[in-house]
């Protein structure tokens, strides 16, 4: 058997064009071009190649995107006011502090300062809280982009076992909360879990986001499974692999992301429809 594939780059420049007709259609009706504040502190290689394709993604929609470049050295304070400015900007629409922060720096703190309605990253405990409520506002981007992926097979979501591997706050836990919203059968596997390999063989859809390149299986999975591949991990020889041993996975899998061109494209891509659901929120505030 071989698995079909679930098309993120397709999906995702097919989600922009949908954000670039909402943005014209704002400006056609006199209204001001969404604004996305990106702030990235320090120089992280990885931090700097995903606000580059933050920032190209909102050029390609019509989304001014605000660039704060900000040395390694900024101090908490310093990021802290940067925040309240943006958060009092009213052609400000969101507000993204690239994660990771240097070590000096407390990240609940950054997060929780952001305007809960300007958190299109969807991090903040206001945002998780309603998640967690099945009422959701801003959602964060990694989950909701994966949800439209699933949303694109047509496959029936409500009642199927779900397996996570990875319990992180940026993918993992919010991501439970989605699946269980869908009405799946949530399991959230982590570092602590006894037999990953029993929980695969149960899981009707599996998510990775681990962070350990190819580290899932082809032999471990359930045949016909719907794999979704959060991982982007770079190899000595330079070649992107995901979470999941693409080559095994994909002869036993019913739908598999690849990786590149699966989750990544997408979790850009959700950030803009984000951005553009708080524009036209505050529209309306
Ligand atoms: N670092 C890795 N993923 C993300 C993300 O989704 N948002 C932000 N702000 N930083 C990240």
């Amino acid at each position: 058997m071989s698995a079909q594939i679930i098309d993120g780059k397709a999906i995702a420049a097919q989600l922009r064009q949908d954000i670039r007709g909402r943005v014209e259609a704002r400006l056609a009706n006199g209204l001001r071009a969404p604004g996305l504040a990106v702030i990235l502190v320090g120089e992280n290689p990885a931090s700097q190649v995903y606000v580059g394709s933050k920032r190209k993604g909102c050029e390609e929609c019509g989304i001014l995107s605000l660039s704060h470049d900000l040395p390694a050295e900024t101090t908490q304070q310093a990021l802290l006011a940067l925040i309240d400015e943006l958060n009092a900007d009213p052609t400000v629409d969101g507000i993204l502090v690239q994660l990771p922060l240097p070590a000096h720096i407390e990240v609940e703190t950054v997060i929780e300062r952001i305007h809960p309605d300007k958190d299109v990253d969807g991090f903040h405990p206001y945002n998780i809280g309603r998640l967690t409520l099945q009422m959701p506002t801003l959602r964060p981007c990694t989950p909701r982009g994966s949800m439209t992926l699933l949303q694109s097979t047509g496959v029936e979501l409500k009642g199927l076992d779900a397996v996570i591997v990875g319990a992180s706050n940026i993918v993992g836990r919010p991501m439970a909360l989605e699946l269980l919203m869908a009405g799946c059968t949530v399991t959230v596997c982590h570092s602590k879990t006894r037999d990953l390999q029993q929980k695969l063989a149960q899981a009707d859809l599996v998510v990775a986001a681990v962070g350990r390149p190819e580290m899932i299986k082809g032999e471990w999975l359930k045949t016909g499974a719907i794999v979704i591949d959060v991982g982007i991990n770079r190899l000595e020889s330079g070649k992107l692999v995901g979470d999941v041993e693409f080559a095994s996975a994909s002869q036993v899998a019913g739908w598999i992301t690849p990786v590149p061109g699966g989750v990544g494209p997408m979790t850009v891509a959700t950030l803009l429809q984000n951005t553009v659901d708080a524009a036209e929120r505050h529209d309306h505030a």
